[in-house]
């Protein structure tokens, strides 16, 4: 049987925050040095930065980039990565057993995010970890102050006259987790966070700020962290953070294809939690959802490595460099649907992360960039995902799943443009068998399919690699049709679809 949905221009969730294909850089392994920094590199500008990477990061059509953590910025030093870098010092970075250089710091970050374009925002993490309120004040004073001050003047000696204008900023990262330097219960962070956010916006009102959320959704302290947290800092922030990532467990692909179910019911469990804590203070603001950090990531193999050869402080080691399959890229497009069918109150997500890193770019020290499967689902997203999302209620046929039991083999979501345009995001999550799409197009002055773009491969195991970098690429598939207001489409098993109406 088919699976059908309606569309129906009346019917929204809202309109796409254009953050929310925000990507996120950390100081972690190879995503900083060698993946976008790499002088000496045959393609690096004056600044060390990668112009073969700058033209992927710019064909991905990120937006905000998180910096420069992640478990790295729990321990991390600002001023450490600002003036001369021959006078920087070397660190041990705790959190990934490595050593941390400082050749690229704040200036350099800014500099990057004006190499990529006008779209590219920073999002700026203070560190709550080993740090606190003085620092973080110290940090924005240094970035965003004009001028005639001790701390904006240094930024002014360093080279940087003009002031950096940093209006996002996350106050710490994780301080759930066991693992991070600096952890610390809700009700700790929340006042702490509540603190910083107040002193921070005693310098400038317009700051936009993000609590720490949970590090997952199965963290023991979930929800009730978010709960502790904003019943301390509810009127002094504006976002609350979500991070998830998901991998195939014990070869149960079937139930991999359906992580979405459990990302969107995390978003879900969020919402509510922040409105039952505004509903209990009897406010009107609503506090909206900063997921940022989701992908795949085969943590499991990662924290066996770790556990079995731990690091002896190397610089920029080859850390966390997951090599994505086109199962991988359908989950990932699946997670992307999940963020856009729920746009209306996630208004920031960040890829995590952008270079080498559990990354949709590759690099090679020295040598070329490739695109893994999961570059493009997030290219199209972002290229097409602009503009309001339909409200999408699917009729599907359904598969059984160990994880999430009963779930239907279609995922999908529609965003309509400013131009009337608009584009169907969908997967199929049967492994096997191609699924029969009837869309009936309601009030849409919609007469053809521009595009139907796939991406799915005999071999589910596919990837591209050094050796083969594009082996994975979308086709077009001719076969869709529109007619009489109805949109009729097969999609492949397992595939990542793109259909666009005009
Ligand atoms: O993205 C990798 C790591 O995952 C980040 O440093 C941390 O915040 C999360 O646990």
């Amino acid at each position: 049987p088919a699976a059908r949905f309606a569309l129906d221009p009346a019917f929204a969730v809202g309109e796409v925050d254009p953050r929310l294909f925000g990507s996120f850089v950390e100081h972690l392994g190879r995503c900083v040095y060698t993946g976008i920094h790499e002088p000496g590199h045959p393609t690096a500008d004056e600044a060390g930065l990668r112009t073969d990477v700058l033209a992927l990061i710019r064909e991905l059509g990120v937006t905000t980039i998180r910096y420069p953590g992640g478990n790295f910025v729990s321990g991390y030093r600002w001023e450490d990565g600002v003036g001369p870098v021959e006078q920087r010092p070397r660190r041990l970075d705790l959190a990934w057993r490595s050593t941390e250089t400082n050749r690229f710091g704040l200036a350099e970050y800014m500099a990057f995010l004006k190499k990529i374009g006008p779209h590219a925002e920073p999002m700026m993490a203070v560190n709550l970890g080993t740090r606190g309120v003085a620092e973080a004040l110290d940090l924005q004073e240094y970035a965003n102050h004009p001028g005639g001050t001790e701390l904006s003047e240094r930024r002014v000696a360093h080279g940087d006259k003009e002031p950096y204008g940093i209006r996002l900023w996350c106050l710490g990262n994780e301080m759930d987790g066991p693992w991070q330097l600096g952890h610390k219960t809700a009700r700790e962070y929340g006042r702490l966070a509540a603190e910083t956010a107040r002193a921070m916006r005693q310098m400038d009102r317009d700051v936009e700020l993000v609590a720490c959320g949970s590090s997952g959704r199965s963290m023991e302290t979930f929800a009730e962290w978010e709960a502790t947290v904003l019943a301390e800092a509810y009127d002094d922030v504006d976002y609350i953070s979500l991070h998830a990532y998901y991998e195939e467990r014990d070869g149960d692909r079937d139930s991999f294809l359906a992580s979405a179910v459990d990302m969107e019911a995390f978003i879900e469990e969020v919402v509510a939690t922040c409105d039952h804590v505004g509903a209990r203070l009897k406010s009107s603001k609503r506090i909206n959802l900063s997921f940022d950090e989701w992908n795949v990531w085969y943590l499991s193999r990662y924290q066996h490595q770790a556990a079995t050869q731990p690091l002896d402080w190397p610089e920029a080691p080859r850390l966390l460099e997951d090599s994505y399959s086109v199962t991988d890229a359908v989950v990932f497009g699946s997670l992307l649907i999940a963020l856009l069918r729920h746009a209306d109150r996630v208004t920031v997500a960040c890829l995590a992360q952008l270079v080498n890193v559990i990354a949709p770019i590759m690099t090679e020290p020295g040598g070329p960039a490739w695109r893994q499967t999961t570059f493009f689902p997030f290219a199209q997203a972002s290229r097409h995902g602009r503009g309001r999302v339909l409200d999408v209620r699917v009729d599907s046929p359904t598969y059984t799943t160990a994880a999430y039991g009963e779930v239907p083999l279609l995922h999908a979501t529609a965003v309509r443009g400013d131009d009337g345009a608009v584009t169907v995001f969908a997967v199929n999550r049967d492994r096997h068998a191609p699924l029969p799409l009837e869309v009936s197009l309601r009030g849409l002055d919609l007469t053809r399919v521009v595009e139907h773009s796939a991406l799915a491969d005999a071999d589910p195991d596919a990837r591209n690699t050094l050796d083969d970098p594009e082996r994975v690429t979308p086709h077009a598939v001719p076969t869709t049709t529109l007619t009489d207001g109805v949109l009729r489409a097969v999609l492949e098993p397992m595939s990542w679809n793109v259909i666009r109406l005009g």
